[in-house]
């Protein structure tokens, strides 16, 4: 079995049972990804609720004032995030008539929106072919395919989009993304990875040479 089929097949069985996955509401994914973007995923739960509660649309968190939006924020930290979240929303109410766009070239002109989060959209929602690279994902390919450049180099950056970029284009880009993205969180983990109980054990390329613990390399700027 390749890479994708196992990854995919180690979801199936092994995945948390998180709200916005059960959508395709382009709105509702880009709250939960802004959300989790330096929050970790207990932390941030409620937090989804209450928002999505609050402003069950984009014309309704668009239509909020910075105070209320910064006050249903309080506690996660990184305030611009809140700050920037209102300006996307007007952008969408302008731009797209108040409807979230969950198309890659529109995401991504939008104020706030980089690469990983259009991507991540634009895949949940819309089963479009682009590949997420988070963290997770960067030390997942780093480990098995034996990459041994910096994540945070250009030509690192460059070959893991390129590396990722390949390995989705056969696969259910929705499903495979968050496999990728889980398998990096629960089971290929930072600090003791579960190798021993790993279906991809026997292709590891960190495995077989023993550098678990120096791939991903990252580069101290
Ligand atoms: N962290 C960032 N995005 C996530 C997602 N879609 N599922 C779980 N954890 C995440
Ligand atoms: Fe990650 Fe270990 Fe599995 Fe390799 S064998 S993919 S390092 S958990």
């Amino acid at each position: 079995m390749n890479f994708q089929k196992e990854i995919v097949k180690w979801y199936l069985s092994n995945k948390r049972n998180l709200p916005w996955r059960s959508t395709t509401d382009a709105y509702v994914i880009w709250l939960s990804e802004i959300i989790l973007q330096q929050t970790r995923v207990e932390q941030g739960l409620p937090y989804f609720n209450k928002f999505l509660e609050n402003y069950p649309t984009v014309v309704d968190f668009a239509n909020a004032s910075e105070t209320e939006i910064l006050k249903h924020w309080q506690g996660l930290g990184y305030y611009s995030r809140g700050r920037n979240m209102l300006y996307t929303a007007k952008q969408v109410l302008e731009i797209h008539k108040g409807i979230f766009p969950n198309a890659y070239d529109d995401l991504i002109k939008l104020k706030g929106i980089g690469e990983y989060t259009a991507a991540a959209i634009s895949s949940f929602s819309n089963n479009q072919a682009k590949a997420v690279v988070d963290g997770n994902v960067f030390r997942v390919l780093a480990r098995y395919f034996g990459i041994e450049e910096p994540i945070n180099s250009t030509i690192g950056k460059k070959k893991f989009s390129t590396l990722a970029q390949d390995l989705i284009e056969d696969q259910q880009p929705s499903l495979y993304n968050q496999a990728i993205m889980e398998f990096g969180a629960l089971h290929c983990k930072p600090k003791l990875p579960l190798c021993a109980v790993c279906p991809l054990q026997l292709d590891c390329f960190a495995y077989n040479h023993n550098k678990i613990e120096i791939l991903p390399v990252k580069l101290k700027k």
